[in-house]
């Protein structure tokens, strides 16, 4: 369906989410032509600007943060003039009405669609939703979008839950995990439920584990002050790790609507086996990069970039997860992310078992290289399915392990959206399947808690891994003393 005409009002509109992703995914949505032309973008931060003045801004820094040949002189003309600013402090009560008039005079029109995008800090969302509702612009066409992380844990994230609830109805609220936005994410629901091959072999019978993997050898960069309150395990497995290992192991919903998905989704969560205690050391490993190299470039470790102050935070994160329930039972997940790592990637490795018995002599079973079937979200997003070959030539039976790749650039030939693209138009059409509802967002944050608690009780230092390389030690063994190898493959 098409897009309506919006206001969309982002908080935190001079920010790094908005200027890097946000604003070059609504650049390119327009100059494909799918913006309305009345549509428009109202930046709300502190910074005093006027609409002029924004506009030079991100007219200036646009380019940098768009794909390769994306920048048209033109097109971003036309963008920069849909761009306006209010200066607003949304903690300051001093005279609220008075603050929050100039964001109200600049969206006069209650019939058009609202969205409300909340691109700052979580313990905003309530000052924020209060000043919204305070001044009367919620209408029934609003929408609000708030980003990760919501809360730090349980109690934070039901706080901000209910300020957030107190004035939007649920099926107003957008909370965005832009991983599920990304191509590669969405085909794994296609490739799941349109094709007959794979889903009668998806389950703990035919599959020996799966791995998720998002490595990145960017370091935390500007954001040091969210990060140290943060870590890995909050920033990118609460949310994005999880939501992934949701996709792959849950039931196929009845129709791909909404509240069926995420229903789907949410068992999974609840059937997480929990991590307690002794557990947590055996099943999790939390890392953080000392000084390295990065592409043969010294990099600093994290905690010279904290400037040597004492610090548990993690950048890294290794866990072997089980979901409790007939599909799975005994299929062991094995998930790990960090920065500074050796590889900018992302993938999802499902592994199949061993062949029962090889038929070739001089083979044992056991060298008959399992089936692999890899999804990768990035770099080069693409599906690759391992199968075992025979070697082409004459004399003695060689098996090898080969792939059959589908490169969705090289199949499909066009660029593919970044995830914000995507999941900017379903916000403006209305559509909440590729969000998390809160119960789902509840269950993930009570699941990470007791790793939380069982990391802070033990009080270790996370074990050190030079930036470059591809973690601490103890994160391979995590998956070798299954007699099982992380998959490694550029
Ligand atoms: C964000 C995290 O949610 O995802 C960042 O806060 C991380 O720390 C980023 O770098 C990774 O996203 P992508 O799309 O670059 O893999």
């Amino acid at each position: 369906s098409p897009i309506p005409s919006c206001d969309i009002v982002v908080f935190g509109g001079t920010g790094d989410l908005a200027v890097r992703k946000l604003l070059p995914a609504l650049y390119l949505r327009d100059r494909d032509g799918q913006l309305p032309e009345d549509t428009r973008i109202i930046a709300v931060s502190r910074a005093g600007l006027d609409d002029v003045g924004y506009r030079v801004k991100i007219h200036g820094e646009l380019g940098q943060f768009l794909p390769a040949d994306t920048y048209d002189a033109t097109a971003a003309h036309t963008f920069a003039r849909r761009l306006h600013h209010i200066t607003l402090d949304v903690l300051d009560d001093r005279d609220p009405d008075a603050a929050w008039y100039d964001l109200a005079a600049a969206i006069p029109d209650s019939n058009r669609t609202r969205v409300f995008y909340l691109a700052c800090a979580a313990t905003l969302f309530g000052p924020i939703c209060t000043g919204l509702h305070r001044s009367g612009l919620i209408t029934a066409a609003s929408r609000v979008v708030l980003e990760k992380p919501i809360g730090t844990d349980l109690a934070s994230a039901r706080r901000i839950n209910d300020e957030v609830g107190a004035v939007f109805a649920e099926e107003q609220i957008f909370r965005i995990d832009h991983y599920l936005g990304k191509e590669t994410v969405q085909n794994l629901l296609v490739l799941r439920f349109a094709n007959a091959m794979f889903e009668p072999l998806w389950n703990s019978g035919a599959i020996d584990h799966v791995q998720i993997t998002v490595s990145e050898a960017l370091g935390v960069g500007g954001r040091t002050g969210y990060y140290e309150n943060s870590g890995a395990l909050r920033d990118m497995v609460q949310n994005h790790l999880l939501q992934l290992l949701c996709l792959v192991a849950m039931e196929p919903p009845a129709r791909l609507d909404p509240e069926a998905v995420r229903n789907e989704k949410l068992k999974v969560l609840q059937a997480l086996q929990p991590l307690h205690g002794a557990e947590v050391h055996r099943f999790t490993v939390r890392g953080r990069y000392t000084a390295g190299a990065i592409d043969g470039q010294p990099v600093p470790g994290y905690a010279e970039e904290m400037h040597g102050r004492p610090s548990g935070t993690e950048t890294f994160a290794a866990l072997k997860v089980e979901i409790r329930n007939w599909r799975w039972a005994g299929v062991p997940f094995y998930l790990r992310t960090g920065k500074r790592l050796d590889r900018t990637a992302a993938e999802i490795v499902v592994q199949f078992r061993e062949v029962p018995h090889s038929v070739f002599p001089g083979i044992e079973d056991s060298e008959l290289p399992p089936n692999q079937l890899v999804l990768r979200l990035q770099p080069d997003e693409g599906v690759h399915l391992r199968l075992v070959t025979k070697e082409p030539g004459p004399g003695g039976l060689r098996l090898r392990s080969a792939p059959l790749n589908l490169s969705f650039a090289e199949t499909f030939r066009s660029r593919l959206p970044d995830a914000y693209e995507r999941l900017l138009g379903d916000v403006m059409r209305g559509n909440p399947t590729l969000f998390m509802r809160r119960d789902e967002i509840e269950a993930a944050w009570s699941w990470i808690e007791t790793i939380l608690a069982a990391w802070s009780e033990l009080d270790q230092a996370p074990r050190p891994y030079a930036a470059g390389s591809n973690g601490p030690a103890a994160a391979i063994a995590l998956i070798e003393r299954d007699g099982r190898t992380w998959h490694e493959e550029n």
